[in-house]
């Protein structure tokens, strides 16, 4: 068997960044279904342990925004790993290091990872490899927590993936007897756009799966790199979320909260389904429910190794603590969320009450619970909905180093100017990341040079051009965009 299980490794992955990874974000998720948190309180000394960590870049701006965390990326790809190193070292980060290990040896011997973590996480793996591979996953991530320690676990699920398993099947029978590439699979998924007739006249596999069209058209604009790692191993196989349950309950690791806050509420569920999803009574059969109604395809689980519950006072205490504050959400006439239950609709004075309160800076819940005199159920759904919506964020002001940060934002401006592949930079102040394009990098470095207006915009047309990308929009416009968005940048510790 070859070293990577039939795994997609010929080429990188992706330099993402997931907000959900944060470990406040774990906290509050774990704590909205009443476990009390690994961490005592924000600031504590924690350990963190990624599998599966990719090209290390969200591990490196975890590790930038957390100093008070140690943390460990493990990944079998070499090229990862070394990527993964030389950025972090880069950034001058000392609380963090990177491991080339393989899942299936690491469960067989945990070694120094044995009960040594109060997070494991392991975004988008479980269901990119074949079943003995995820069977250690889990029993390596299962060693690895400490007790009452977090597993984050991001997966694809059924039914939402049931109609791309088609394309999946045809480009693996397209590829045997060679290896795939960004050509093989879009040339997957013209053949099978083939057989779906036109939209006049569906074929029966298009009548069946309707969904299939958009998922196909969607292939050749979306990132090469993600695709490739989507579609090409051999072991990738969405599931039922009860089967994912019932393997990680084999290894003490219990189903506890989603990291997907609004779906922590099943009363947010849409009306035509709601009833018979909250008719059930049993917590593992609901959940099964809840993914049929909605055609789940993603889940983001919280699973515990030992759950510590809260008491009422108890869990009222710690909410209280967490520290909430805006992000950069511009005022709002309505407050409608997208959601994976559908559109939810806010009660705007709710809502804008709540905003309110963080207009002045930063608030505890539990001050906000005496601003606004919601009750706890309810404020906790109303900021869930907010978190989730991206319109306010945990509040990291009190333990994050800003200077630190300025270091490591300068350093990844160098890099993207550079033309290294990287859409974040790093805000201490909420102890997360933000969206940073190329065009904003520019227009700051221009700005760097003392440069205005015409000459602005020329350093902005030409430093796209000089990097074989061209202006999308006007540059005007991208100008007074950059300039609205700075202080809020600033305000977040993005940008001194
Ligand atoms: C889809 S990528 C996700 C990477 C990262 N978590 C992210 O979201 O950017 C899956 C990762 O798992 C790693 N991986 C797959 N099988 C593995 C194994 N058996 N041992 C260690 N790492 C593995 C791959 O190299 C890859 O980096």
């Amino acid at each position: 068997m070859a070293w990577d299980h039939g795994y997609f490794s010929a080429t990188s992955y992706t330099c993402g960044a997931y907000r959900e990874l944060a470990p406040a974000w774990l906290d509050f998720a774990a704590l909205l279904k009443g476990h009390q948190p690994p961490r005592g309180h924000e600031g504590e000394a924690f350990s963190y342990l990624e599998l599966g960590s990719g090209m290390g870049f969200g591990l490196c701006l975890l590790a930038a925004a957390y100093p008070e965390g140690q943390f460990t990326g493990i990944d079998f790809q070499p090229d990862h790993i070394v990527h993964s190193r030389r950025l972090a070292q880069r950034l001058g980060l000392a609380n963090i290091s990177f491991q080339e290990a393989d899942f299936l040896s690491l469960a067989a011997s945990p070694g120094p990872l044995s009960a040594a973590h109060h997070y494991v996480v392991a975004h988008g793996i479980a269901t990119w490899i074949s079943e003995p591979i995820q069977a250690a996953l889990l029993q390596l991530a299962s060693a690895a927590l400490t007790p009452g320690g977090i597993l984050y676990c991001s997966y694809n699920t059924f039914p939402g993936w049931l109609a791309a398993t088609a394309y999946q099947h045809l480009a693996d029978e397209l590829r045997r007897g060679g290896a795939h590439s960004g050509q093989t699979l879009k040339g997957a998924a013209e053949r099978l756009t083939g057989l779906l007739g036109s939209t006049e006249a569906p074929s029966a596999l298009a009548q069946a799966q309707p969904a299939l069209r958009a998922k196909l058209a969607q292939i050749p604009n979306q990132n090469a790199a993600y695709v490739l790692q989507e579609y090409g191993n051999e072991g990738w196989q969405p599931i039922y979320v009860a089967d994912l349950h019932r393997r990680c309950a084999t290894h003490k690791l219990r189903f506890h909260a989603s990291a997907t806050l609004p779906e922590n509420f099943l009363d947010l569920l849409p009306a035509n389904v709601r009833p018979a999803v909250l008719a059930e009574t049993d917590p593992g059969l609901r959940q099964s429910l809840q993914d049929l109604a909605i055609n789940q395809s993603f889940r983001r689980d919280l699973f515990l190794r030992g759950v510590a519950f809260s008491t009422d006072s108890e869990l009222r205490q710690r909410i209280s603590g967490v520290m909430l504050r805006l992000l950069e959400a511009p005022a709002t006439e309505s407050y409608v969320f997208t959601t994976s239950f559908g559109q939810v609709s806010g009660a705007v004075e709710r809502y804008r009450q709540l905003e309110q309160g963080l207009t002045g800076g930063p608030r505890s819940f539990g001050q906000l619970l005496e601003d606004t005199g919601i009750a706890l159920p309810e404020l906790a759904k109303t900021v869930s909905l907010l978190l989730h919506s991206g319109r306010i964020g945990f509040d990291r002001c009190a333990c994050a180093d800003f200077n630190r940060a300025r270091q490591v934002n300068d350093q990844l401006l160098e890099l993207i100017l550079d033309g290294r592949p990287y859409d974040h930079l790093l805000a201490p102040g909420s102890g997360g990341a933000v969206v940073f394009s190329l065009v904003e990098a520019l227009i700051l470095d221009g700005q760097r040079r003392h440069l205005g207006g015409q000459e602005l915009e020329q350093h902005l047309q030409q430093g796209l051009a000089g990097r074989g990308r061209s202006l999308q929009g006007e540059a005007a416009e991208k100008l007074t965009a950059f300039a609205e968005r700075q202080p809020r940048l600033q305000a977040l510790g993005v940008l001194p």
